[in-house]
């Protein structure tokens, strides 16, 4: 319910949005400032770097979207994807996103978030280079995302659509989940339960 309601505020009243977003940031550091920056990562698969989106240039942050073929983004809409947007992000203090970072060649190799409400909540999403997939990063930055939200002591969220087989599988592939509704167009809204 609160989900469907922040999607319609989103689409249909940005500048209302705007408001929420900013006294949301304002209150989740407030309740969770101090956890966040007390967060340490163990799930950073081999060869790999993570860093905080707030460390790495907008600039490769766009160019990493602009990288991604149009498929990628059929269920993944999270926010706009032009710099203005990515440094806004930056400073969001309850947008705690990721960046996985090749350590052969510096490349991005894939984004993960947890975008976080001061209620307790955190909602995942992740998308992975496309020249990166399949090798199960999708699956650990899930696993990443995990212990950072379950690390500051969120309940966390996701909703993917069963068409989306990969997300759907490195979804369960990396933890216990919970149906909370079965949504339209074959979306499911998950609660990822703790191991
Ligand atoms: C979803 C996504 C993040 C998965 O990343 P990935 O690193 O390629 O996935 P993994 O290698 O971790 O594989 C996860 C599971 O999906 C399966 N899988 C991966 N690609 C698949 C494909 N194209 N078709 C069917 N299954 C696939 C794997 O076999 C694995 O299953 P298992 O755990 O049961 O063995 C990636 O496809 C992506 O970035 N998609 C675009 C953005 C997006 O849709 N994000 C999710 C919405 S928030």
């Amino acid at each position: 319910m609160l989900y469907k309601l922040a999607h319609i505020i989103k689409d249909r009243f940005p500048f209302v949005w705007d408001v929420v977003e900013k006294v949301n940031e304002w209150l989740f550091v407030m309740r969770y400032g101090r956890k966040t920056k007390r967060i340490t990562v163990k799930a950073v698969p081999d060869g790999y770097e993570l860093k905080h989106l707030r460390d790495v240039p907008a600039e490769r942050i766009e160019a990493f979207f602009a990288h991604q073929p149009k498929e990628a983004f059929s269920y993944f809409r999270p926010h706009p994807f032009d710099k203005k947007s990515i440094v806004r992000l930056q400073k969001n203090g309850s947008y705690l996103a990721y960046l996985l970072i090749d350590k052969l060649n510096g490349q991005i190799a894939g984004y993960c978030f947890n975008r976080c409400f001061f209620q307790g909540r955190g909602f995942r999403g992740r998308m992975v280079d496309i020249d990166y997939r399949g090798k199960r990063l999708g699956t650990a930055m899930n696993r990443i995302l995990n212990e950072v939200g379950f690390g500051i002591g969120l309940r966390l969220f996701e909703s993917v659509s069963k068409d989306n087989v990969a997300s759907y599988r490195s979804a369960l592939s990396a933890s216990n989940v919970r149906v909370v509704e079965e949504m339209d167009n074959h979306e499911l809204f998950l609660e990822i339960l703790p191991d």
